[in-house]
């Protein structure tokens, strides 16, 4: 039962109460139990001895041995000094001599110690009695009496009984007794069990206390602080070891983070310097291309087209450094500009470029009266316009409709959306596309396009507007793309 009513309640403190507690009182009604009914028994066997005992000195008294001196011999009160037909018997004591099945002479001596007189019914209820082994019960006019036979030598029956209710008064005050001092020990028991368990389980909420601080700390990137520790624990107690291993653990992973951190940090200087290091050889192999095709001298057909190739690629392996160096310091965390930017119009500059870039499509601005600006870096930010409207015009068809929104919130923080017509982004791309190298499939073999994609756009707008403390999300359905970028008024 303890276990069903505990499993029922989750807290460990009120489960430890409740247990103890059911414990105590059952252990307090078993002791209840186990005297009420050996004293019973004690009270019992006790009554019979006497019965027994009255019955014979009844006997005795009545046929001789020990009869009372004759009347008129009495006290003023007109007891006999002597005693009383059923001789020396306590109070309560109840007796009858009986003849062929009916009570001759019958005698009831009342807690006062005063002859009394028996009613009819119970004289014939006494004469029913049989000499026995033992003493029975026998339910009378004046209550429950243990009555007792034996025959006299003179032939007669003679039956004395004792009142029962001696034993019960007994009994139910021990009863009462039982109740109010066990309901009382519980009811402390259940008091100090409460106050004993929230003391010890409060090193355990410290410790609780201290793992849910972990668990909310951003542990995935940057230099983490792991502060939070067990204060003082006793490793005596089990609590204690369990904050010791905590504490310990805690050590342990603040030190795995540094170590990530560190060769994170290692891993990016190394790619912001080795981007570095090749602008220039790549810039060098560009202008040598471009020197060499301005030659005036006639070259082979297939040279003149290396050069062309040399030139392209070299072109393209200078927006993917370009774009390499971009994502190391961002990651790096190198604080952005911050000027007031008017988005207004790095919008309708990036449209114009996007216009000119892929006259093939539909541009639409989608702009307040009112110009929109918030403070940031207008370069990332024109970046951010270029990539997503690049994407626009490289991932759709020919007469894809393109439309350029802005608004603004009432804080000053600032919403731009791209929304394309085109077929839209591939399901199993969709989750990965702020991802760096990201592509969908169609995307690595562009057919028909000199300049195959690298997938580092979409990564460096997240990156840019993470810089920022904005926000970027994608919603794609074949006929509908939209890119949503927020902005808040100051990053
Ligand atoms: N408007 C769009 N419509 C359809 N697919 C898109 C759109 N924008 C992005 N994608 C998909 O998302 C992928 C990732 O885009 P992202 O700009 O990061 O890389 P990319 O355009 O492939 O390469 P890069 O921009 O570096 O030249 C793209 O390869 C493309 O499959
Ligand atoms: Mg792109």
């Amino acid at each position: 039962m303890t276990a069903r009513v505990a499993g029922r309640v989750r807290s460990l403190r009120a489960r430890l109460v409740i247990t103890v507690l059911l414990l105590f009182t059952l252990a307090c009604v078993a002791i209840g139990v186990a005297t009420s009914v050996s004293l019973q028994h004690f009270l019992d066997d006790r009554q019979d001895r006497e019965v027994e005992m009255s019955v014979e000195r009844f006997e005795k008294s009545a046929t001789g041995a020990l009869r009372p001196p004759p009347p008129g011999d009495g006290t003023p009160d007109g007891v006999p000094s002597g005693g009383f037909f059923l001789g020396p018997q306590g109070p309560g004591s109840i007796g009858a001599v009986v003849r062929d099945g009916a009570a001759t002479r019958a005698e009831l001596i009342d807690q006062g110690g005063v002859r009394a007189d028996i009613p009819a019914a119970d004289l014939a209820l006494l004469a029913t009695v049989a000499p026995q082994d033992r003493p029975q019960d026998l339910e009378l006019s004046g209550g429950e009496y243990r009555v007792d036979a034996v025959v006299g030598s003179d032939g007669l029956t003679y039956v004395l009984g004792r009142p029962n209710d001696d034993v019960a008064d007994v009994t139910g005050r021990l009863l009462l007794i039982e109740v109010v001092v066990l309901g009382g020990a519980v009811v402390v028991a259940g008091v100090a069990a409460t106050v004993l368990v929230r003391r010890e389980l409060r090193p355990l909420e410290r410790v609780a206390g201290v793992a849910g601080q972990v668990g909310t700390l951003p542990l995935d990137r940057g230099e983490v602080h792991l502060a939070a520790r067990v204060p003082d624990p006793d490793p005596r107690t089990e609590v204690g070891q369990v904050g010791t291993a905590l504490n310990r653990m805690l050590d342990n992973v603040e030190g795995a983070l540094a170590a990530r951190q560190d060769s994170e940090t290692r891993l990016r200087r190394f790619v912001a310097d080795a981007s570095h290091e090749l602008r220039t050889p790549l810039a060098a192999i560009r202008g040598y291309a471009e020197l060499s095709r301005r030659e005036p001298d006639p070259v082979p057909a297939g040279t003149a087209h290396a050069l062309v190739r040399i030139s392209s690629q070299a072109e393209r392996m200078s927006t993917l450094v370009e774009d390499l160096l971009l994502l190391a310091r961002l990651d790096a965390g190198r604080p952005l500009e911050r000027t007031p930017v008017d988005l207004t119009r790095l919008v309708l500059d990036a449209v114009g470029d996007a216009h000119v870039a892929g006259p093939g499509h539909r541009w639409v601005p989608d702009l307040p009266d009112e110009p929109v600006t918030v403070d940031g870096d207008a370069g990332r930010l024109a970046q951010v316009m270029a990539n997503l409207l690049a994407n626009a015009r490289t991932h759709t068809p020919q007469g894809t409709t393109v439309t350029v929104g802005l608004t603004t919130e009432p804080g000053g923080a600032a919403t731009l959306t791209v929304t394309d017509s085109g077929p839209g982004i591939a399901p199993e791309t969709l989750p990965r596309v702020f991802e760096r190298f990201a592509r969908g499939a169609a995307s690595r073999t562009r057919a028909g396009n000199d300049t195959p994609s690298t997938g580092l756009g979409l990564a460096i707008v997240s990156a840019v507007v993470a810089a920022h403390h904005g926000t970027v999300s994608v919603d794609s359905v074949p006929g509908r793309t939209t890119f949503t970028v927020r902005l808040p008024a100051t990053p």
